[in-house]
């Protein structure tokens, strides 16, 4: 997948420890899995399946959510090590040559310091449930300058090494070490013009219009080659 002559430079960002469960395989914890865990659909999207209760702190908990994604979603389970943190959005466009826009990030405000942050589907999707525990997605702020170009190196990389063209959106949490940790690519995230992506592209000086426009072209000339 690593473009050829191109350098691999390590990356500097950690992925959550993880397991993947199939569906009809026995279900049980590998002990260098630390609790506590997210427990996720495996091929799902937008938070589809994610809930509080994807969040776990025993076997029992474990199993059971493990068991219920299996049946309700009828899909196989991914199982990750939960990364307290920030949760910040990196939205970057381009083939050759890559832009990467001011990050974006979901704010908890009204969630309790020792509560789970989760981008759960309500969480996204549910207005109301929004207003109540005043999740706001706004630009990251008081990030040092330095940090936040070790954030764009580190996803211009991710970048590369899924091979993604066009645009992606890139997401991570920050812990309080500041340290960074990879959780997903979107490769094709949300475009409404008051979303994420838009609004870290208006905010990089390409108004809706030419982002559409520039995402067109792009898409026409990958076509193409
Ligand atoms: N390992 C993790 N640690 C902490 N939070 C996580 C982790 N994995 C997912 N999340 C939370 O759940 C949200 C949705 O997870 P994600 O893997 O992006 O699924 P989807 O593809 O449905 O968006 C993330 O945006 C984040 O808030
Ligand atoms: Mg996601």
């Amino acid at each position: 997948m690593i473009p050829t002559g191109q350098r691999c430079e390590p990356l500097v960002a950690d992925v959550p420890d993880f397991v993947m469960i199939s569906r009809g395989a026995r279900i049980a914890r590998p002990r260098r899995l630390k609790f506590p865990i997210l427990v996720k659909p495996l091929k799902e999207e937008a938070s589809l399946g994610i809930s509080q209760a994807s969040f776990v702190e025993t076997d029992e908990q474990f199993r059971e959510r493990v068991l219920f994604v299996h049946e309700k979603y009828e899909c196989d389970v991914i199982a990750e090590e939960y990364i307290e943190g920030r949760e910040l959005y990196v939205s970057i466009l381009g083939n050759q040559r890559l832009q990467v826009f001011p990050i974006r990030e979901l704010i908890f405000r009204e969630v309790p310091p020792d509560e789970p942050k989760i981008a759960t589907y309500r969480a996204k999707w549910d207005e109301e449930y929004r207003k109540r525990w005043g999740l706001q997605n706004q630009f990251a702020e008081g990030l040092d300058p330095a940090l936040v170009a070790e954030i764009e190196r580190t996803c211009r990389r991710i970048y590369r090494l899924l091979a993604i063209d066009c645009y992606a959106r890139i997401d991570l949490r920050l812990t309080a070490k500041n340290e960074l940790c990879f959780i997903e690519a979107n490769p094709n995230p949300i475009l409404a013009a008051d979303e994420d992506f838009a609004l870290s592209a208006e905010k990089g000086g390409l108004p809706y219009p030419q982002l559409i426009e520039r995402i067109t072209r792009l898409g026409l000339k990958t076509a193409r080659d």
